[in-house]
Order: C-alpha cells, then structure tokens, then sequence
C-alpha cells in the first residue's frame, strides 16, 4: 500500500530512488571514516615534530598548578623550554615550579593572576612578560559547572557567569593579544587553546561552558587561518574527559587518561593538527560522534546531562538525610 503510493508520486519504483539514497549515504559515510582515518595516520606519521626550544626559550601556561595546565607545563620544560607559570595560588605555584627545576633544569617564573576577575589583571601580567622570548602560549585555564544545571536555577548566576566568561573567553582573548605580537615579530610561535567536546557539541545544561568552549573553538580556528602564514601555529585542544579535578574522575582509564598521558599525546600533535581532540581515544570519540545524526547526538547528549543533574542531585540529597 505505502510502496503503491510512493510509486505514484515518484512516477517510477520507489526502490530504485531507495537504493540511491542508501548509495549515497553509504558514500558519505565512507568518505567520513577514510578522512578521519587520514588524519589520524598524519598525526601518528608527524607526531612530535615541533621543536618547542626552537619556537622561543620560553612557554607561558595559564591555570599550571593542577591537572591538565601542569602537565602541559611539565612536558614542556622536559623538552627542554622555560616555564612562567600562572595561576591564582602563589604557594602552589612556588611548589610546581620547585617540582619543575628540580625534574627539568629550565628555568621557571610564577605570576599570580585570578582569571575570574575582569580585564583590571592584564597591565600586571603584560609587564611581567616583558622581554621574554615567548614560544609558546598554553591557555589552559578553565572552569565549568559543580553539576549539570538549568541556566536560570544556578545559585548567584550572573556572578557566576561573568566569572565563567572571564576564565575561559577572556582570559584566552587577552592572553593571546599579550603575548602573539612577539611571536609575529620573530614569525614563529604555538598558541595552544583548551576548548572542550562541549564547544563542539551543543551542551545543555552546561549551556554557559559549553557555549565559552564553542568561542575558544572558534576564536582558535579563525587566529589559525589569520596568522597561519605569519609563523604562527594555533591549536584548537578539544578533549573529552581527562582524570582532573575539574572531572571529578579521580582513577584514569582508556576514555578518560591522566593529565600526563594526555598532554604527551596532545603536545606531539602541535605542527600537525590545528583541531585536535588531543588523544588517540579521544580522536576516535570524535570520529564516531562526527558521522552521528546532529539530532540524535543532541538528544544522547540532553539525556546525559538530565542523568548526571539527577545523580548529582540525588547523592546530595543523601548526604543531607
Ligand atoms: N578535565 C576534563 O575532563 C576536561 C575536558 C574538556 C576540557 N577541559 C579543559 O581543560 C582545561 C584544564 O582543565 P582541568 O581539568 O585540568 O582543570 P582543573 O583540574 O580544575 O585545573 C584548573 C587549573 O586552573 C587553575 N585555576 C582555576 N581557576 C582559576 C582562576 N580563577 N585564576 C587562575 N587560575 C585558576 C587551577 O588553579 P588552583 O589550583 O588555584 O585551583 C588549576 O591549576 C580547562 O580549560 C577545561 O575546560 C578539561
């Protein structure tokens, strides 16, 4: 019956348009997974190529005293680069710099700099920059939600969103505009940015964060393209999760590495890919969540987040009986 209609619309055998269309789509799908495939083969082929030491003596690494920014600050004094390192506890960045001497025997300098406040922290942090040969730029700093949420239900939200704006846009706008033109001058220089799955994925219910990634995402892929051909790699990191703090995941495992495990792999991938999910389990999440339908990915995605609210909401209240 439904075959006899389509057969009278179509003007001809409804099979035949059915085969075509499953063609093409198969097609595409094909060429999707060949192209992830080419990418992930340059990215072993090239691995590790850039020279960190040649780009400029010195690294600076935003939010370098826990989990991923430490490691990104530990790698890169191991291949042989100077660290300023910043971050909003002097102690604990006198405590990760001693660690880094002592394992690296580079050079470290420590700015404390709160990222949540607004643009008054910048003067400071320019001046104490000055005059250093500035290969590298990590903007790691970052801050995301205790648990998933409605926009309107977080406690104190417009403080609260002001502060998720400055650490993960302004922070990486500003710190980016500090330290590029020296990088332009001298024509080299990598500018890392920790964006995040979720500035690639449409995240509900952790709409602010994800919405900041999606800037990073953007903000690194459009600096790519203006100043690719003045020297200038940058790097657009899209990890999903990574044992840290920030994740609440305390043991590592296959689909959510060590901070080290994770910079390791991230770093060998700067030269080569200028959007990177960063890790090879991580680029596989990425290849399988690109040929998703974009409404099944975000329904899989609410659904998610709906879980973790309740879980989250539910284990508190616990906790209070
Ligand atoms: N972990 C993941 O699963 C994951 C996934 C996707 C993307 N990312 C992104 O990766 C980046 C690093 O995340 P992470 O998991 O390593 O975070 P983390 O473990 O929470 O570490 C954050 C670092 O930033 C510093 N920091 C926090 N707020 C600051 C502020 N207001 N001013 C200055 N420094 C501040 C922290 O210093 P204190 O010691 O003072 O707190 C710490 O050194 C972030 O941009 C995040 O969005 C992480």
């Amino acid at each position: 019956m439904a075959s006899s209609i389509i057969n009278n619309v179509l003007g001809r055998d409804a099979s035949a348009y059915f085969a075509t269309f499953g063609l093409v789509a198969a097609s595409y799908l094909a060429l999707k997974v060949a192209l992830n495939v080419i990418k992930s083969l340059k990215s072993v082929v090239f691995a590790g190529s850039t020279n960190f030491k040649k780009l400029g003596s010195w690294a600076v690494v935003t939010g370098s005293t826990d989990g991923i920014g430490k490691a990104y600050a530990k790698e890169l004094a191991k291949r042989g680069v100077n660290i300023v390192l910043i971050s909003r506890s002097e102690a604990k960045l006198q405590e990760v710099a001693n660690e880094i001497e002592k394992e690296s025997k580079v050079q470290t300098r420590i700015v404390v700099a709160d990222f949540s406040k607004g643009l008054e922290l910048y003067d400071s942090i320019r001046d104490q920059l000055a005059g250093l040969e500035i290969g590298t730029l990590v903007n790691n700093v970052g801050m995301s939600y205790s648990f998933p949420n409605y926009f309107l239900d977080l406690p104190d939200r417009e403080e609260f969103f002001m502060k998720m704006i400055n650490i993960n846009v302004t922070s990486v706008t500003m710190m980016t505009s500090i330290v590029m033109p020296g990088m332009v001058e001298r024509r080299k220089g990598a500018v890392i940015n920790l964006s995040s799955a979720a500035g690639l994925t449409p995240t509900p219910l952790l709409t602010v964060y994800s919405a900041c990634k999606a800037y990073v995402t953007f903000f690194s892929r459009c600096i790519q393209d203006e100043y690719g051909s003045k020297g200038i790699f940058c790097q657009c990191v899209m990890p999903y999760f990574v044992a840290t703090k920030m994740s609440k995941i305390r043991k590592p495992s296959l689909f959510a590495p060590s901070p080290t495990t994770y910079v390791k792999a991230a770093l060998n991938s700067v030269g080569v890919s200028d959007a990177t999910h960063g890790y090879w389990a991580h680029n596989m999440q990425g290849s399988i969540t690109g040929i998703l339908p974009p409404a099944f990915l975000k329904m899989v995605t609410r659904n998610m987040m709906d879980k973790a609210r309740k879980a989250y909401l539910k284990k508190m209240a616990n906790k209070k009986e």
